[in-house]
This record gives C-alpha cells, sequence and structure tokens, in this order.
C-alpha cells in the first residue's frame, strides 16, 4: 500500500500527486526522476527476480548443451543459454540503478540469492531428466515468459520497458527453437512422443503455478501497488488464463494430451476451464529453495562467482588505474 502518511511527513504528498499524474497521463519514468519509495522497492523486487531468474533459468537447459542429439541443435541450445544469461545481466543493470539510491549495488543481488533472501523462478528449480525437457522449455517456459515479458513491456518504467523489448525478440527465438524441437519429437517415433508426454506431465503442475497464485493477501497488496503505478496491467489469472488459452490448443493438435483431466472449453466465455494445482506447493520451492534442483543449482551459481572473483578484481582494478591516470 502507498504510505501516505510517511509521505506526508516527508512533504511529499504533491511530488506523489505529480508522479501518479504523470503515469496515468501514459509518461514514462527514468532511473534519475523522482520517484516514491514503494514504487522504487516493488521494482526492485520485480525486477532482481527477474534478473536472477534469467540466470538461474539458464541451468536446466545448460544440462543438456553436451548431449544434444545433433550439432544443429547443440548451436541452438548454445545460443539460447548465452541469450539467457545476458538476459539476467541487462536486467540486474536495471535493477542495479534503481538500487543506487540505497547504496546498494548489483553484487548485493547475487549475496542475496545465495543467502536464500532473493527467490527465483519455480520453474528453475524442477529437474530435466530427458532430452523432450530442454524443448518444453524452450516451447512452454519461454512461451509463459513472453506472456508475461509482454505485459510488462508496457510498464510505466522506462528503463525496464526498453530491456524487456530487446528481451522478448530474443525470448520469440527461443519460443521457435523449442517449437522446432517438440515437433520433431511429435514427428518421431513411439518413443519420442512417450518421451515429450511424459515431459509435459512434469512440466504441468510448474506451468501453471509459473504466473504466481490467485491473488489474496500479501500479494494482493503487491500487485494494488504495481497496478496503480502501472508497473504492471494484468493479474497473475488473466495471466494464467491467457497462457491456457493459447497453448491447450497447441498441445493438443501435437497429438499430446493435456495432463488436466476436468480440462474443458466454456463456449460462453469463450476460454478454458482448468484444474488449480497446489500453490501451497510454491512456498517451499520458491520460498525456501526446496525444489528438487535447488541447492545443486544454487551452489552450482555460487562455485561459479567465486572461481571468477578474480576476473572481476582485474577489471574493478583496471578500472581505477584508468580513472586515476585520467585517460
Ligand atoms: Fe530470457
Ligand atoms: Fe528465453
Amino acid at each position: 500500500m502507498i504510505n501516505q502518511s510517511a509521505l506526508y511527513e516527508k512533504g511529499e504528498t504533491k511530488k506523489l500527486e505529480e508522479f501518479v499524474n504523470r503515469i496515468e497521463r501514459g509518461e514514462k519514468i527514468e532511473a534519475d526522476d523522482w520517484m516514491p519509495e514503494d514504487y522504487r522497492k516493488q521494482l526492485i523486487k520485480l525486477i532482481a527476480m527477474h534478473g536472477i531468474s534469467e540466470i538461474m533459468g539458464a541451468f536446466p537447459e545448460k544440462e543438456w548443451v553436451p548431449r544434444t542429439p545433433t550439432l544443429k541443435r547443440k548451436l541452438s541450445l548454445m545460443a539460447k543459454v548465452q541469450d539467457e544469461v545476458g538476459h539476467g545481466q541487462l536486467l540486474l543493470r536495471v535493477a542495479e540503478d534503481l538500487m543506487k539510491p540505497l547504496g546498494k549495488t548489483r553484487e548485493d543481488i547475487l549475496q542475496d540469492l545465495y543467502a536464500g533472501r532473493l527467490k527465483f523462478h519455480n520453474v528453475f528449480h524442477m529437474p530435466t531428466p530427458s532430452w523432450a525437457d530442454a524443448a518444453l522449455i524452450g516451447w512452454l517456459v519461454d512461451g509463459a515468459a513472453i506472456v508475461t515479458q509482454k505485459m510488462l513491456a508496457h510498464t510505466s518504467y522506462a528503463p525496464y520497458a526498453r530491456a524487456l523489448k530487446r528481451i522478448i525478440l530474443e525470448e520469440r527465438f527461443h519460443a521457435y527453437h523449442g517449437e522446432d524441437m517438440v515437433i520433431a519429437l511429435g514427428d518421431g517415433t513411439e518413443l519420442q512422443r512417450e518421451m515429450m508426454q511424459d515431459a509435459l506431465n512434469r512440466w504441468w503442475p510448474a506451468l501453471m503455478m509459473f504466473f504466481g497464485p490467485p491473488e489474496n493477501g500479501e500479494i494482493q497488496s503487491n500487485q494494488t501497488v504495481n497496478m496503480r503505478y502501472r508497473i504492471r496491467s494484468k493479474t497473475n489469472e488473466e495471466l494464467r488464463q491467457e497462457f491456457i488459452d493459447k497453448y491447450v490448443p497447441q498441445i493438443r493438435a501435437l497429438g499430446l494430451k493435456v495432463p488436466d483431466d476436468n480440462i474443458y472449453y466454456d463456449k460462453e466465455k469463450e476460454q478454458w476451464v482448468y484444474t488449480h494445482p497446489d500453490y501451497n506447493y510454491l512456498k517451499n520451492v520458491i520460498g525456501k529453495n526446496q525444489g528438487p534442483r535447488s541447492q545443486n543449482r544454487l551452489k552450482l551459481r555460487r562455485i561459479g562467482f567465486e572461481n571468477n572473483a578474480w576476473v572481476r578484481e582485474a577489471l574493478l582494478h583496471k578500472q581505477k588505474a584508468v580513472n586515476e591516470s585520467g585517460v
């Protein structure tokens, strides 16, 4: 909620009014513009989690880079993994600019991740036991990300909107890459089709949870602030429905079965009616990093961070020398 009394004490109610008016006129906010504390806080939370999820999202597919069935698949998968890390880099820079007035850096975001204070997306805690998992991630996880990011690209915070425009172009390539793999498996042998169906069965609850639980309690208050400030324009439920309506027909067209015995199409509402997953599962997976691969991937990320510390130190040392020489 917007803390009006705290703002009043600081004599900033006028500024807040002007800020809200700017947003309502459809203007975008830049990093150096005045912004209320809760706007900054919500953006940091959202963008840091998004950036970290891009980086942690490279791990499930990275596991398949050495084992791709063909060279063509290896090149395409490697390009995708590199893109995801690049998205993380871009977004953490956006988050870092927002954190500057608070005296925090990008390294603090990473330390928060290692200490379990910063969460990453539920889907990236999941295992990828078969090649069909890599295909499914490209097709449906990136597909779900596109649904969310297309909405966020209209956000009121200009640096995030600009970063997202570039990211979405690459996410579309990822989705085509995933579709191509899924179609190849769907057109393949009985065993390949079974592998694809098995991956879909395992990933379905995680995909349903991708958009977050239905709005209530703390989540509702976060969303109220996000909606009021036009950081986002759709609820979790609206995004999930959009995903279901787009992909259920595609899943069926590929000859796969949607792993929901009760799903049906409501002709009047012109939408699919589906079974909600157990959202409590999210509390342990995201909240406590207790997903099947959470700890393993966090450990790998931490080792990479520690092993590459000398590179960061060398670059800082070089930058300091350049600054001191005045060149
Ligand atoms: Fe990405
Ligand atoms: Fe992607």
